[in-house]
């Protein structure tokens, strides 16, 4: 690597490193920090199709979350699906979501993020009540209301095929407006499938999806 390159990487990371500090700090969380599946207590069983937890950068979350279709956040709850320590959360709270959920498969991570909320204060945050919960994204049953459901690269394929086709189902019995964000997205094309999915948006760090509040042939119940 030549002298300007190291420059370059030397310093994205002291500034990525002041962001995370700043960050927690300003909150009274600690979100920071990778976190390999065997330190996360993840079995290896899991571990085949599960990411590792790695914190998203606030500026990316929150430059999704300016780009989402939602005009009134507070009829939507946020859903991090592979939510680790809860980072994205505190950054939905920035916004007057009606409910603020994460999932996390990890219990130690999921335990980290219960110790955020209760530590979390922060004078801007507007975000309604935050729920961690443990468990697997693959068995997660979505709530009913509108969604706005957050993925950073949390598991493989197969797992990714079971969320969405839970998706399909919940949005087939129950219709409604309906947004997904992937961060640094490596999925697009399998959520591009999900009936009534269309893209709305995409920059070099997200793809954004929305499905209406009326399925193709089938009458909605709320428009957003
Ligand atoms: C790349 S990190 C993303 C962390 C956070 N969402 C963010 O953006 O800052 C992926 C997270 O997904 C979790 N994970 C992996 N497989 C999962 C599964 N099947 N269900 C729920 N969480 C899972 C990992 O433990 C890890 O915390």
């Amino acid at each position: 690597m030549d002298l300007r390159a190291t420059l370059y990487h030397t310093n994205r990371r002291l500034r990525e490193f002041f962001e995370d500090q700043w960050f927690d700090r300003t909150r009274h969380v600690r979100t920071g920090g990778d976190m390999s599946l065997a330190q996360a207590g993840i079995a290896a069983a899991s571990a085949r199709d599960s990411e590792f937890y790695v914190p998203a950068r606030p500026a990316h979350i929150r430059e999704a979350l300016r780009a989402i279709p939602v005009t009134d956040a507070s009829r939507y709850t946020y859903i991090d699906l592979g939510s680790g320590k809860g980072r994205t959360l505190f950054v939905a709270a920035e916004l007057p979501f009606r409910r603020i959920l994460g999932v996390e498969l990890s219990g130690r991570l999921h335990g980290i993020a219960c110790g955020n909320v209760r530590s979390f204060r922060f004078r801007s945050r507007r975000g309604g009540q935050m729920e961690p919960i443990h468990g697997n994204a693959a068995e997660f049953l979505f709530p009913e209301g509108p969604l706005v459901l957050y993925l950073f690269n949390p598991f493989g394929a197969s797992t990714m095929q079971q969320v969405l086709d839970h998706l399909e189902q919940s949005l087939e019995q129950d219709p409604r407006h309906t947004v997904v964000i992937l961060l640094w997205p490596r999925c697009g094309d399998q959520v591009a499938r999900v009936r009534g999915m269309r893209p709305v948006a995409k920059n070099e760090h997200h793809e954004i999806f929305e499905a209406h509040a009326s399925l193709p042939g089938k009458p909605g119940k709320a428009a957003r």
